[in-house]
């Protein structure tokens, strides 16, 4: 069992991380056994791993299990509503907890229920894929979707516990491991250099190990850690954790975020920022090497999308980041070395995603 301090002063927090994890208990003090607690899990992660579950949450008596149907569609505004009504009638007051089972869009949307009812209840999250571990369980920044966008309405609110139990990673397909990889990937090129180590050493199969899991999350959260407690609010360093996500976005965005994958977007649009930084001779062409090789060993690169490269710019211009109309990319001058608020004009831009969307 490893763990890992997200040092926010008096709110800091522990990431427990580890085979059992959730078993293990070093989170339950956290939950006020006066008070009533939410448990906000997963529909899937409960037909799989509901015997576990039910049985960590014996001890438990003031738990209220609430499964929640999966799918990026349920994360509204609108489900959330039903949540705190629903919390009311069962007579949760400001000391109740909620925890959240399950991946991003679970741990998204029951901290947002926590950050808004009552103006905030405690909160635990026990992320339960790849992406939510490395990634949405560490920072506090908690969303829903509506209509007009996603993750327009959404709070910081930070938990009082994160516990990453690799155990649930078994029955994770690989097409949404693959979504936590290039987020680590990501990790490794813009801080966490041994990230880059252990992807090379290892391929989607060894990856699964539990001892191999257990250290990427722990450098991957760890990284991610050190960078949320400099700048809780994204007020600067935090935007280097948007490398690859502009074009990823649009990406995503143009496609109705049907047929593709969000990691596999993001490594679209990684790809898409190495090509803009080696143009500019800002990157050395052994770390865009290094980037296609780890980016090809774990499948992560999409091929054939249906799309041009005036669309995808065209969405860019639109991101909610872009400040003053100009697109905004973070770039990459080498392992480690991030630039963020690089203003990219749209002919250099329309030239990398052309070259990338022809292979
Ligand atoms: N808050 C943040 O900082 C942050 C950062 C990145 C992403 N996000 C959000 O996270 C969400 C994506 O998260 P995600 O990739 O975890 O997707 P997800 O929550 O939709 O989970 C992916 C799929 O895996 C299933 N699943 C979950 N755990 C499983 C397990 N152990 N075994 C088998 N199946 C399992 C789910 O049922 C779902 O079908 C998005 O809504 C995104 O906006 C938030």
């Amino acid at each position: 069992m490893k763990t890992i301090t997200v040092p926010f002063g008096e709110r800091a927090y522990r990431v427990t991380i580890g085979c059992g994890a959730l078993e293990s208990g070093d989170w339950a003090h956290f939950v006020d056994r006066r008070e009533r607690c939410a448990v906000i899990v997963s529909q899937r992660v409960l037909e799989l791993h509901g015997a576990y579950i039910e049985r960590v949450l014996a001890g438990l008596e003031s738990a209220d299990l609430l499964p929640m149907p999966d799918g990026e569609e349920r994360k509204s505004y609108a489900h959330a509503e039903r949540y705190f009504n629903e919390l009311l009638s069962r007579g949760y007051g400001r000391g109740a907890t909620v925890i959240a089972i399950g991946g991003g869009v679970v741990g998204d949307f029951a901290g947002f229920v926590a950050a808004a009812y009552m103006r905030g209840v405690r909160f635990i999250q026990v992320p339960t894929t790849l992406l939510a571990m490395v990634d949405a369980s560490i920072g506090g920044k908690v969303a829903v979707n509506i209509s007009a966008g996603k993750n327009i309405v959404g709070a910081f609110h930070q938990p009082a516990a994160v516990v990453a139990d690799i155990a649930f990673i078994e029955t994770l397909p690989d097409e949404e491991l693959k979504n936590g990889i290039a987020e680590s990937l990501k990790h490794a090129l813009i801080g966490e250099p041994s990230l880059c180590t252990m992807l090379r050493e290892n391929d989607l199969a060894s990856i699964r190990r539990p001892d191999t899991l257990e250290e990427l999350v722990f450098r991957s959260a760890g990284f991610k850690a050190g960078v949320v407690s400099q700048d809780e609010r994204e007020g600067g360093l935090r935007a280097i954790l948007n490398f690859g996500h502009t074009a990823g976005h649009a990406i995503e965005s143009c496609l109705e975020y049907r047929g593709i994958m969000h990691g596999a977007a993001v490594a679209a649009g990684m790809q898409i920022a190495i090509d803009l930084s080696r143009a500019r001779g800002l990157l050395d062409e052994r770390v865009a090497r290094e980037y296609r090789e780890l980016a090809a060993r774990y499948d992560l690169i999409p091929r054939g999308l249906a799309l041009n490269a005036a669309q995808v710019v065209a969405h860019m211009r639109y991101d909610k980041k872009n400040a003053g109309g100009e697109i905004r990319f973070v770039l990459l001058a080498g392992v480690g070395e991030p630039r963020i608020n690089q203003p990219v004009p749209e002919g250099e831009l329309r030239a990398a995603v052309d070259d990338f969307l022809a292979g």
